[in-house]
């Protein structure tokens, strides 16, 4: 198939997004004007302080906890190591708690964390399950609870099939046996309420460049009170919980993402829904043995994530490609053999339906335009991959 046309229909907003040019222009100064290092006392460090002071601050609003509870880190990945690690190991060290609770459907940032605690550390994990639709029941977290249990990691939202777990109620059960619950929210970010609060979160982590930020600058709540060892030593910057001197621009432009990202929160979310759900019921209705993956309801408003029976995801994103369309699949590509998602693995898709997997996630400047292409042009792709299904 040609590559018919010079667009790019971009949808793929759970890898990544643009940078908003107001946070571009909000970041330009603190390069090369107020370029100082935040530790230094004379001016130009100053001036840098206050430019990151006001940006915690921002933050720390709309969190709706204080200042001093974020931590700037170098991207979301980094925020829920130092999560883990940095809990896990203040616990066993402190208090002799060795073990972990978390889902089968974290990103690898948290899974191969945990992974690496229980091989290499000695800790002990109790994965929750989740059913057919992505969805963690607090009571399992209840029960998973045991009197050495360190912390609680369970993700807001699903990077693959955008499912959006009840995390003030797993709070409320962490809460009451008081143990550490760390939420990875880094695709809830734009989307939910992100009130620490409201959703009874110790340590929450978010990821700039997931809601038109720059790429490469995270933060991590920690409520104050919750044991913490750093796992990065070195200066005291971020009240020595995360050594490095701090990247003023990028964590100008975070705190000004999030600004836009939630002064635009219902009205851009209820629009991006609307043409989601245009696409979801165009597919479902065009494309024979295809499904919805993830929860009907408790999902993303900008996700669409299908399975199609017989083919292969990679080869259906290659095809979109060559139609100028940016997908994503769920499945991750490990040393040249195509493994499944780990993600439809646990909610309990045989193999051969997991691999049939379509991402599209949608953001703020697509329009019903762009998702009508996309309607005209799948159908015609799987129907061609599977013609030549090795399964049909
Ligand atoms: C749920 C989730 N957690 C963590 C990350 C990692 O964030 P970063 O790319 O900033 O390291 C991602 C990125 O895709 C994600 O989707």
């Amino acid at each position: 198939m040609d590559r018919s046309t010079e667009r790019t229909v971009y949808l793929d907003h759970a890898a990544t997004t643009a940078v908003d040019p107001r946070v571009v222009e909000a970041m330009l100064p603190y390069w090369t004007q107020h370029y100082g290092n935040a530790s230094s006392i004379y001016g130009l460090g100053r001036d840098a302080q206050h430019a990151m002071d006001r940006a915690r601050q921002k933050v720390a609003e709309i969190l709706n906890c204080a200042p001093k509870e974020i931590i700037f880190t170098g991207c979301g990945t980094e925020s829920d190591n130092l999560a883990l690690r940095g809990v896990a190991f203040e616990r066993r060290n402190r208090a002799k708690k060795n073990h972990i609770v978390t889902s089968p459907i974290e990103h690898h940032a948290i899974g191969h964390t945990v992974e690496q605690l229980e091989k290499y550390f000695g800790f002990e994990v109790t994965y929750v399950p989740v059913d057919q639709h992505g969805l963690v029941d607090p009571a399992d977290v209840e029960r998973a609870i045991r009197p050495d249990t360190a912390i609680i990691s369970i993700m807001f939202a699903n990077n693959e099939v955008g499912t959006i777990q009840p995390v003030a109620q797993i709070g409320e059960i962490t809460r009451a046996h008081k143990i550490p619950f760390h939420t990875d929210a880094v695709q809830a970010a734009g989307a939910v309420n992100l009130d620490v609060k409201a959703q009874n979160v110790d340590l929450l982590s978010l990821s700039a460049h997931k809601f038109y930020g720059p790429k490469g600058v995270g933060l991590l709540y920690a409520r104050r009170g919750v044991p913490f060892l750093p796992v990065q030593t070195g200066g005291a910057h971020e009240r020595s919980r995360r050594a490095g001197t701090e990247n003023v621009p990028y964590i100008v432009g975070l705190a000004t993402a999030l600004e836009l990202a939630t002064q635009d929160l219902e009205e851009s979310n209820a629009r991006i829904a609307q043409i989601r759900d245009r696409l979801i019921a165009g597919v479902l209705e065009r494309i024979p043995d295809s499904r919805l993956s993830g929860h009907p309801t408790q999902r993303l408003p900008n996700n669409a994530s299908f399975l199609f029976e017989y083919i292969e995801g990679e080869s259906i994103l290659l095809n979109l490609d060559m139609m100028g369309v940016a997908a994503s699949s769920g499945s991750a590509c490990t040393s040249g053999s195509l493994e499944p998602s780990h993600v439809l693995m646990a909610m309990g898709f045989p193999h051969e339906i997991a691999h049939g997997s379509l991402r599209l996630t949608l953001g703020k400047e697509n329009t019903l335009e762009e998702i009508e292409y996309v309607l005209e042009v799948l159908p015609g792709i799987v129907e061609k991959l599977r013609q030549i299904s090795p399964l049909l």
